[in-house]
């Protein structure tokens, strides 16, 4: 049974004094779903945030990461170091990080490779832009940055990739992908999956969808079989909604 998972991505939004406000918010609210709750503060916050969720179930992950082990990368972060605050999870390739930081997918193979070599566990992000999905090339697009960013990997590495499909034009627009728009590319991504590493692998792997879920639409996308969990954005600033996508499984 694949896990569902729910993951708040808190973007660069939120100070020390605003994360300690929400954490303290989100520990109110009561889970009634199975799903793994995440949250991804910024790096700064994400110690004291694993500090003041050590007793709960919320996981604290981070948003980035960069593939040296250390060295000469000025304002870098590595893997090493988000271990040594607590962080388990990472979410790499997010389109925002791809967009106005251009990272490729060669660089985003180097980071798979770097988390995995240390335990970590990867949130994998990939999506196609609007005029992709109107020229009909979402699938192409989403097949190529699954390809280049993962099919490297041996199969038993995907017990620690998640993948989170998040089309770029449904993100922060209000604008969400239709359920039956998201279970047609979950449909296919588990394709692609099944085609390089057979069905159980394919079916094993957790594929959350990203862009605008809310609370009165998470209900219907969750309901699709191949959406197994969101990424979620603006929502997951409000401990309320968020909790509310985290109960609608
Ligand atoms: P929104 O939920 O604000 O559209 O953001 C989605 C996202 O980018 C999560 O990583």
């Amino acid at each position: 049974m694949r896990k569902h998972i729910v993951a708040g991505n808190w973007k660069m939004n939120n100070d020390l004094a605003m994360t300690e406000s929400l954490i303290t918010e989100l520990k109110k609210q009561a889970q009634t779903s199975n799903a793994e709750v995440m949250i991804a503060p910024t790096f700064t916050n994400l110690w004291h945030a694993f500090e003041a969720l050590r007793n709960s179930k919320i996981e604290v992950v981070a948003q980035n990461m960069h593939f040296a082990e250390s060295g000469a990368y000025t304002g870098e972060v590595s893997a090493d170091m988000l271990k040594s605050v607590g962080v388990q999870t990472v979410i790499l390739g997010h389109s925002e990080r791809r967009a106005y930081f251009n990272e490729t997918d060669d660089m985003l193979a180097k980071k798979v490779d770097a988390a995995l070599n240390n335990k970590i566990r990867v949130i994998f992000c990939f999506g196609e832009e609007l005029a992709d999905r109107k020229a009909g090339n979402h699938e192409a697009i989403v097949e190529s940055q699954i390809k280049n960013g993962l099919f490297h990997l041996k199969a038993n590495a995907f017990e620690r990739i998640v993948l989170a499909y998040e089309p770029v034009w449904a993100i922060g627009t209000g604008e969400t992908a239709s359920p039956e728009q998201a279970q047609e590319m979950h449909a296919f991504i588990r394709k692609t999956l099944t085609n390089k590493y057979g069905k159980e692998v394919a079916d094993s792997v957790s594929i959350l969808y990203g862009g605008s879920v809310k609370p009165n639409n998470a209900k219907e996308i969750f309901s699709k079989p191949d959406v197994d969990g969101g990424l979620i954005g603006g929502a997951a600033l409000k401990a309320e909604d968020f909790y509310a996508i985290v109960n609608a499984f």
